[in-house]
């Protein structure tokens, strides 16, 4: 089995979306393919849309898959965004069987940060990088020095409010109160600020749906980290997910043939 392209999946809140990537170059191979990410989101629903992305593209590859929760060794640990049912599940196993290929699932914000840190903004970065994807939820994830540290969870750090900063700062409160891109911006801020207080990055990269709207509130925010959007904006997710299939080759190899 080849290792130049490898089919690389988002799963997101609202859509699943899938292409065969060049993992040399990080390029997409073919025009994207979104589906809607089904509802109730179950491990059921979801493996059947994985199987039709497959489908849709004749694919007889690996797998790399960008999941919206903590995933420690395929499974699943926590459900933020997605159906409760996911927890304990071993979303890599259930993926695999359903496709009949071998396939890696791992957290989709390391995901997207191991594509910026290889094709991205974050590339030749040698500092502490934090990218945080900002869509449906928060998600985050930190490289030293080149090195992703896996699952961090900053998304959900509580602020002096005492609210998940999930549930005061993501696109989807945006939209759902109707704020206007200065009120989200200072919340965005006041966010980042306390992430900035705990952690200290000195590259601050904005991925996720609004890492395309940066114009519009990149002005309200004062965090001392440089700051700047994902470069490979909304796609980052498929093609690191198609990277760290790549990168833990063996591994998936492994659980294939088991
Ligand atoms: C989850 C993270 C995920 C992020 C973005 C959060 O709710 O807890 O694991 O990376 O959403 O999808």
């Amino acid at each position: 089995m080849k290792f130049k392209r490898i089919l690389g999946i988002d799963i997101g809140g609202s859509g699943i979306k899938g292409s065969p990537v060049d993992i040399k170059s990080g390029e997409l191979v073919e025009a994207r393919h979104r589906i809607p990410t089904p509802v109730p989101a179950t491990p059921e629903s979801v493996a059947v849309v994985i199987k039709n992305l497959v489908d849709h593209f004749n694919w007889n590859g690996p797998v790399g898959c960008g999941f919206p929760a903590v995933v420690q060794n395929g499974i699943v640990k926590t459900a933020a965004n997605i159906d409760k049912s996911w927890i304990g599940c071993n979303a890599q196993e259930l993926f695999t069987k359903t496709t009949g290929l071998p396939t890696l699932v791992i957290n989709d914000a390391d995901s997207a940060g191991m594509a910026e840190v290889k094709f991205g903004a974050g590339k030749k970065f040698k500092g502490t990088i934090l990218l945080v994807t900002v869509g449906t939820g928060i998600g985050s994830v930190v490289f030293i020095k080149g090195r992703l540290l896996p699952n961090t969870e900053f998304g959900h750090i509580y602020l002096n409010s005492g609210q998940d900063a999930e549930l005061f700062a993501s696109d989807a409160v945006r939209k759902n109160e109707g704020l206007g891109w200065d009120e989200w911006a200072k919340r965005f801020d006041e966010y980042l600020l306390e992430v900035e207080r705990l952690l200290w990055p000195e590259l601050i990269i904005i991925g996720g749906g609004v890492s395309k709207k940066i114009q519009k509130f990149s002005e309200y925010l004062t965090v001392k980290a440089k700051v700047v959007p994902a470069k490979l904006q909304n796609e980052a997710g498929l093609i690191g997910a198609a990277l760290a299939a790549k990168v833990n080759k063996d591994y998936l190899m492994q659980g294939y043939r088991q």
